[in-house]
């Protein structure tokens, strides 16, 4: 299918004229349309755009009952020259590939994901915010839809990609519990793959957390509960003795951030030391005694760069003074102008919605 050709029946009506685009909640409001595709009898159907709507399904869909569902978070950016450009969803559409593999779903072709999300978003253009910590959150998803309670992958699915208009997902800096009891993934599960019951499972400790007073949990690993793995919705990321580190992915227990890579690449090409290692949570509270932990911060395309002014780990409560976190602020705010283009594009992160 050549680019162009993907079929769109227009909204009768829209609701941009009554959104207030000075109040965007993260996740809340979704634009006029949405991409839908159809995988059956082996094969994609063609991608097509149709007005946001509810979907009909009988009550035995396999995914509501054994969650083989999978889901990306991407971001596009209105740019100071009046175009969108979005956030490196190349890399997207391989993790997504990844996840379907672990939860043996099929691959979505590049063309469905990439360009059905640059149709869907030119068709959307005047729905993406042009306000400083705003963007256009684009959440393409797949699941299972044979109608069967037998347990077995399935054999049809859909993929849509669906559009909503957001602010910033934290308006404060962040208080983190360090989780002891609960888990987030084991070597051989699924910590690395974007699927639904990752985040079910965090439910239950997150909302025990919650009601503590913290906003996120940090997760440890799963057989000794000493090394640091990552929040609810973001990587993370310390500066202890002056260098960046984050936890390493090789369990294959966390999330592959693209956030975090992009991180990663941008901080070292501005001459910073970056590690990706082991980190015991001991080495922080360490480093936090002796004043060599200067900073802390998630990662992630919902919160893009969130500062974490306090992490309870047991009776010590780490407390960091988030106006001296001068790392992520130069972080954040290079990627910010790398994204709305007032910084040049020098890694090549950037695709434009009608390039
Ligand atoms: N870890 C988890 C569990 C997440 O849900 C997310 C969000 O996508 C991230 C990390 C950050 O990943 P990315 O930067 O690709 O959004
Ligand atoms: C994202 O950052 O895109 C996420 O998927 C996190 C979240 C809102 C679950």
């Amino acid at each position: 299918m050549q680019k162009g050709a993907i079929k769109v029946t227009k909204a009768a009506t829209s609701k941009w004229s009554s959104t207030d685009f000075n109040n965007l909640p993260f996740g809340k409001l979704f634009t006029d349309h949405m991409l839908i595709a159809e995988y059956k009898d082996g094969a994609w159907g063609d991608p097509e755009i149709l007005p946001y709507g509810p979907l009909h399904f009988d009550p035995s869909l396999a995914t509501l009952h054994y969650g083989q569902s999978i889901f990306e978070g991407i971001k596009a950016f209105r740019r100071k020259d009046g175009s969108a450009a979005i956030f490196r969803p190349y890399e997207n559409l391989k993790r997504f590939n990844k996840s379907a593999h672990r939860m043996a779903m099929p691959d979505v072709p590049e063309f469905h994901f990439i360009e059905g999300m640059k149709h869907l978003l030119a068709l959307e253009d005047k729905w993406i915010p042009n306000a400083d910590d705003h963007s256009m959150y684009i959440r393409p998803f797949m699941f299972g839809t044979d109608e069967v309670i037998g347990v077995g992958p399935s054999s049809r699915y859909y993929f849509i990609i669906i559009l909503s208009p957001v602010g910033p997902y934290f308006s404060k800096p962040l208080n983190i519990y360090v989780e002891e009891q609960y888990v987030r993934a084991a070597p051989g599960g699924v910590g690395y793959a974007k699927t639904a019951g990752n985040y079910a499972a965090s439910l239950y400790p997150a909302k025990l957390a919650k009601d503590k007073g913290f906003d996120q949990i940090l997760w440890m690993d799963a057989q000794e509960h000493r090394y640091v793995q990552e929040c609810g919705a973001m990587n993370v990321f310390f500066v202890l003795d002056g260098k960046l580190i984050t936890p390493s992915l090789d369990a294959g227990t966390i999330l592959d951030g693209i956030t975090r890579k992009s991180i990663i690449d941008l901080a070292r090409s501005l001459g910073k030391t970056v590690e990706e290692r082991d980190i015991l949570i001991d080495e922080l509270v360490e480093g936090y005694k002796k004043g060599t932990l200067t900073e802390a911060f998630g990662a992630g395309t919902a919160v893009t760069v969130s500062k974490i002014e306090v992490l309870q780990y047991k009776e010590t409560k780490i407390r960091l003074d988030a106006s001296k976190m001068s790392i992520a602020d130069e972080l954040k705010q290079t990627m910010a102008a790398i994204r709305n283009g007032s910084a040049a594009d020098s890694l090549g992160w950037m695709v434009g919605i009608k390039d």
